[in-house]
């Protein structure tokens, strides 16, 4: 409807544009022919007249009686007034038109023709030359009317497009009425059960959705956050089942063997931190790598022991590696290849066959204790992570209708950085086993996309952003993952004023102290160097925090026998120990290493008591320690500096975002951090608060799992779809 009124507008303005144009060309034409006629028809009285003023004033007076002519004259050939009615336009005379008649205008039948504007308004001038005197009469018309007969025709030509347009209105109304009123009659009387047989099965597809969309859009609505209970009745209300099975290398809970006992560990992963809190709001299995010193002891027959302790809502069953199997798959093929070949930390990445034989095994094997954990043939496995990249595809083969979610928790490289790998084609042929691919962020799945047309043979939706394989679909979806919300360890945590007061106490600095923290695994890829590198430039730029500002560094061990975890080590050791050496003022030291894991109610003491965090990862898929940073301080207090680097930065707008290689920059955000006003620091708080809770880890989750359902309803009702038209198809 608006195109037609549109195309109506269009038309009515380019006709009054032609239609003024075509009518002022021909008054003027009409005129100049009119002027013509009158001045030879009065040619002999001219000639008799030319010489006596008097007389020739009369016969121009009898020619000019037409109420539109304003004046006449009568010039000599050399440019001379013979005579001229007494409203002949002063601004003309016959010199001025001669050197008009040079100038411009048209000739009609010999007569000379023009239109000027006065102040009075728009004049048509013609010249017509006067047979056997040599001389012209010049005849002045008023072109008023014609403006006046112009926008006579422009209000008829809008009125006849409005009511051209009111018609068409009406009628389309109308007709669209009825079409509309026969489709909605058969849609109702379809969804009501009367649609024939064969497309019950559809339109019951169709209701279900519209029901699952206005819901979703009311759930959307703000006031309803993401919540564990939430979750759980999602996972029921679309997919029809509450039983989970995870994937992932790192146990949520190690078993280790203390002198005074068996201890449960809680590891330092980012996929932990996400994914505990999901198992214990939906339920099911996480299936791990056991290997804890105690962890054998504390399973039953099958392998399994529920968690978390005390609370049982899960369980954990655990595989069990040989030592080479381990190495092979773990520390070689994941994180001496795969680890580095995906993120750019300027680490080069090892590739073995022999590890890539380790690799493939061991994923066999958690692919099949995946299958024995599941409890129906269209199970919701949740796939973790850059160890098993070949695990969906090998689940897939034994459970075809299963709904397999894997998430990526690292970068994605690009196609050309894939290239690296040797066995890259398989290790996309593996995750494309998925229903769903999740990445961090939409660079990641674009390079994943990439990634695929660069090496597979497959269709890509992009419209969809889906690999598409047969009847089957791959969707490729960021999903930037976050923590849970409220954070369960902050329930019993001290407040921050006893936080800040023990952490000061033990490490022996003056209850003034300005602190910042750096909690991660000895990795990399974190940046720490350039960290601890960045606090001496801090000192060196900002002499006001030397002796009063202390860095703490909290660093848990991690993949210890390869040897550039090794060397990073040292490294960070050697650096911590310049740095002091350079700024220490008695007691003073400006870093603390904390080298060793931390368990949780430690590390959220130390986010609590810190005045900043620096997160300076060199590249990083999301990072949880910022947002559990901001989980933290609930008293709104506390500056996050963080690296450009990682998905986090996309998300927490409100950190100080620094570029980690750039010394100078993330010194001067520390320094800014530290003098930042209190309600500065409070707004921006506040709002990385809000997102966090708004964005966390349940969302995260549901999100994937409503996804899924959706995935799950498509391909089933094309299932329907192809079953019926081949149905009919059948002679
Ligand atoms: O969160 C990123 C991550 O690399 C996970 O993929 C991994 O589980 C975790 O950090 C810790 O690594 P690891 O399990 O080797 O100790």
């Amino acid at each position: 409807m608006l195109v037609l009124l549109l195309g109506l507008g269009v038309l009515a303005f380019v006709g009054d544009v032609v239609l003024s144009h075509t009518t002022r060309a021909w008054f003027e034409r009409d005129l100049s022919l009119r002027a013509n006629l009158a001045v030879s028809s009065a040619s002999q009285s001219l000639a008799a007249a030319w010489g006596d003023r008097a007389q020739l004033t009369s016969v121009l007076t009898d020619i000019s009686r037409d109420e539109r002519i304003i004046g006449a004259a009568a010039c000599s050939d050399d440019g001379q007034f013979a005579a001229a009615t007494p409203a002949f336009p002063p601004e003309f005379d016959c010199a001025r038109i001669t050197a008009l008649m040079k100038e411009d205008g048209s000739r009609v039948d010999g007569a000379w023709m023009a239109t000027r504007e006065l102040l009075t308004g728009v004049v048509h001038l013609s010249a017509m030359p006067v047979a056997g005197v040599g001389g012209m009469v010049v005849l002045v018309h008023d072109l008023g009317f014609l403006g006046r007969r112009e926008a006579t025709t422009r209000t008829i030509l809008v009125v006849a497009f409005l009511l051209l347009a009111l018609g068409s209105l009406v009628m389309s109304t109308l007709a669209s009425r009825f079409a509309w009123r026969d489709w909605t009659l058969d849609l109702r009387r379809a969804l009501a059960g009367d649609a024939p047989r064969e497309f019950q099965p559809l339109l019951r597809d169709v209701r279900n959705l519209v029901e699952r969309l206005s819901k979703e859009r009311e759930s959307e609505a703000p006031g309803h956050p993401w919540s564990a209970d939430r979750l759980k009745a999602t996972l029921s209300e679309h997919l029809h089942g509450e039983r989970v099975v995870i994937l992932a290398n790192r146990e949520p809970y190690i078993h280790e063997k203390t002198e005074t006992g068996i201890r449960v560990l809680h590891p330092a992963s980012g996929l932990v931190t996400a994914l505990e809190p999901v198992m214990r709001a939906c339920s099911g299995v996480w299936v791990a790598h056991g290997n804890g010193s105690a962890d054998r002891e504390t399973v039953d027959a099958k392998d399994r022991v529920k968690v978390p302790p005390g609370e049982d809502s899960y369980q954990v069953r655990r595989v069990w590696l040989t030592p080479e199997e381990e190495q092979g798959y773990y520390y070689g093929f994941s994180n001496e290849g795969l680890w580095p070949l995906c993120h750019i930390a300027h680490t080069r990445p090892v590739f073995r066959s022999a590890d890539w034989a380790q690799y493939q095994k061991v994923n066999r094997r958690f692919a099949d204790a995946v299958c024995e954990e599941v409890d129906s043939d269209d199970p919701i496995v949740l796939v973790q992570d850059y160890h098993f990249a070949l695990a969906p595809r090998m689940i897939r083969e034994r459970l075809p209708k299963a709904t397999i979610l894997t998430f990526w928790h690292i970068p994605w490289p690009n196609a050309e950085r894939l290239g690296i790998c040797p066995w890259r084609e398989e290790i996309i042929s593996g995750l494309l086993g998925s229903s769903i691919i999740g990445f961090h962020t939409q660079q990641h799945c674009n390079n994943f996309i990439d990634s695929v047309d660069a090496f597979m043979e497959s269709r890509i939706d992009r419209e969809r952003s889906a690999v598409v394989q047969g009847r089957r679909s791959t969707l490729v979806r960021p999903y930037p993952i976050s923590i849970e919300w409220p954070v369960h360890w902050l329930d019993d945590a001290p407040s921050i004023a006893d936080c800040r007061a023990q952490v000061r106490r033990e490490l022996g600095l003056a209850d003034d102290a300005l602190v910042g923290v750096g909690i991660d695994r000895l990795d990399y890829t974190k940046g720490i160097e350039e960290r601890l590198s960045a606090v001496d430039e801090l000192l060196t730029r900002h002499p006001e925090f030397r002796g009063k500002f202390t860095f703490v560094q909290l660093a848990a061990p991690s993949r210890t026998k390869i040897l550039q975890y090794q060397q990073l080590n040292e490294r960070v050791e050697a650096l911590t120990e310049t740095i002091n050496a350079k700024w220490a003022v008695g007691t003073y030291r400006p870093i603390v290493l904390l080298r060793a894991h931390h368990e949780p109610p430690t590390v959220f003491k130390f986010f609590r008591a810190a005045e900043l965090c620096y997160v300076s990862s060199l590249h990083d898929g999301m990072n949880l320690v910022a947002k559990e940073f901001v989980a933290a301080h609930d008293d709104e207090q506390g500056v996050l500096v963080l690296s450009q680097f990682t998905g986090a930065a996309r998300d927490l707008t409100e950190a100080l975002i620094v570029n980690p290689y750039d010394l100078s920059q993330a010194a001067d955000a520390m320094a800014a951090a530290l003098h930042m006003p209190k309600d500065e620091q409070r707004e921006r708080m506040q709002s990385m608060r809000k997102l966090v809770s708004e964005f966390n880890v349940y969302r995260w989750a549901g999100r994937m799992l409503i996804d899924a359902a959706e995935l799950r309803r498509r391909e089933r009702m094309t299932g329907r779809f192809t079953a019926l038209t081949s149905n009919h198809h059948v002679p």
